[in-house]
């Protein structure tokens, strides 16, 4: 029996399929390469040493799910696929709806045609919205979110869970990610954004390798210690392993389960950059600029859960997220495109 992991070649399904064949397991990949290269793929089975199956599809394609899930005995889900970007998805909400959305409808009808209804699926701490109070428990309500993107994380959470309670056959694992970085301890897979990255770690290893001049810190009025805000950032290779564990927990018939995965522990902008120049005797300059609209202060985990039913917890600390995060960007100044 196979794993399908949508979105595969993606930055946290690479490396998630990476622990997956490590860990035993047969892999599926489905991914319409639009925001991935298929060398990630080739990339997965150097270190590995196994090898597995690649339908370049569309989860909007019902015919092309139809034929994988015809050809291949699939168990479980690890639905990665969807857009990410989410300023993108304030100038594009349509497109977001349509592809996150819809998309994940077709997949969703698509799996249980074929009874299968074991899923887990990439949400994100953005659908706290701005939580009173930090740390966030996964009893901590959902909120309003400030973009297209977090309201289809809000939306398929929604979705999955009314599923789940109409038709108890289904196991469906929400997993609530903080803010991944990191790249694989190797330097052969790594986050390969398009174009300006909008996220901090992917712009200050650009900014080291001398492809963009100066990190901008979006805002020093936080109410914050040093004003600059706060997020729970983890290791995407700890990302991957709670995936693993999570899949033995599907086959223990969970029903709904919802986790958050982080470290538990906050780091401003700033303190990232100091992690980062002392991890990699790099200078990151910076110029302190305007908020960015829909930020909010502090956001981070409380990830006691995971640890408690998952048996999960992240085993790198920030200074091996910086040292991988750089590994991957002097490697591969242009991620996977030579
Ligand atoms: P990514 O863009 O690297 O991976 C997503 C993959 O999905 C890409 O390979 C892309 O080609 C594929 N894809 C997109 N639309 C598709 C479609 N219609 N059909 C088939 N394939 C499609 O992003 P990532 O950082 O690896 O994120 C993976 C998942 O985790 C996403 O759902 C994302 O929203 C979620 N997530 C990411 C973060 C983050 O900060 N990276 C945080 C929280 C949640
Ligand atoms: N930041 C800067 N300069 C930059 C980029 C970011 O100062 O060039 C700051 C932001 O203002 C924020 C922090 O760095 O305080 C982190 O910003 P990111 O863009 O890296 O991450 P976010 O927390 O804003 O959001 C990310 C994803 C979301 C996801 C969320 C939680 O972009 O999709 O993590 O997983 F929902």
């Amino acid at each position: 029996m196979a794993i399908l992991v949508t979105g595969g070649a993606g930055f946290i399904g690479s490396h998630t399929c990476v622990e997956l064949l490590n860990a035993g397991y047969e892999v599926v990949v489905l991914d319409n390469l639009s925001n991935a290269s298929e060398i990630s793929l080739d990339r997965i089975k150097e270190l590995t040493g196994k090898d597995l199956k690649f339908y370049k599809t569309d989860i909007r394609d019902r015919e092309g799910l139809e034929k994988i899930f015809t050809s291949e005995s699939i168990d479980s889900v690890i639905h990665f696929a969807g857009l990410k970007a989410v300023g993108e998805s304030v100038e594009k909400p349509w497109e977001y709806y349509e592809n996150n959305i819809s998309g994940s409808l077709i997949l969703f009808d698509v799996m249980r045609k074929h009874g299968v209804k074991n899923i887990i699926f990439s949400s994100s701490s953005t659908v706290y919205g701005t939580p009173e109070e930090v740390p966030v428990t996964e009893q901590t309500p959902k909120g309003t979110c400030t973009n297209p993107y977090g309201w289809t994380k809000w939306m398929l959470e929604q979705i999955l869970s009314d599923m789940q309670k109409a038709d108890n056959e289904w196991n469906v694992i929400l997993l609530r990610y903080f803010n991944p970085i990191g790249a694989h301890k190797s330097g052969r897979m790594g986050e390969d954004p398009n174009g300006i990255p909008n996220n901090l770690m992917p712009y200050i290893t650009q900014v080291a390798v001398g492809k963009l001049p100066r990190l901008g810190v979006f805002g020093d009025d936080y109410d914050t210690p040093d004003g600059t805000g706060v997020r729970d950032y983890i290791h995407v290779v700890d990302l991957a392993d709670g995936h693993v564990k999570a899949l033995s927990q599907i086959k223990k018939n969970c029903g709904l389960k919802i986790y958050n995965l982080g470290t538990g522990k906050g780091y401003s902008v700033l303190e990232i950059v100091k992690n980062f120049e002392e991890a990699t005797g790099v200078n990151i300059p910076y110029d302190i600029k305007p908020r960015r609209a829909g930020d909010i202060a502090a956001n981070y985990a409380d990830a006691s859960l995971a640890k408690e039913e998952l048996g999960w917890e992240a085993k790198y600390g920030i200074k091996e997220m910086c040292e991988d995060s750089w590994r991957w960007q002097k490697n591969n100044p242009n991620g996977y495109s030579e």
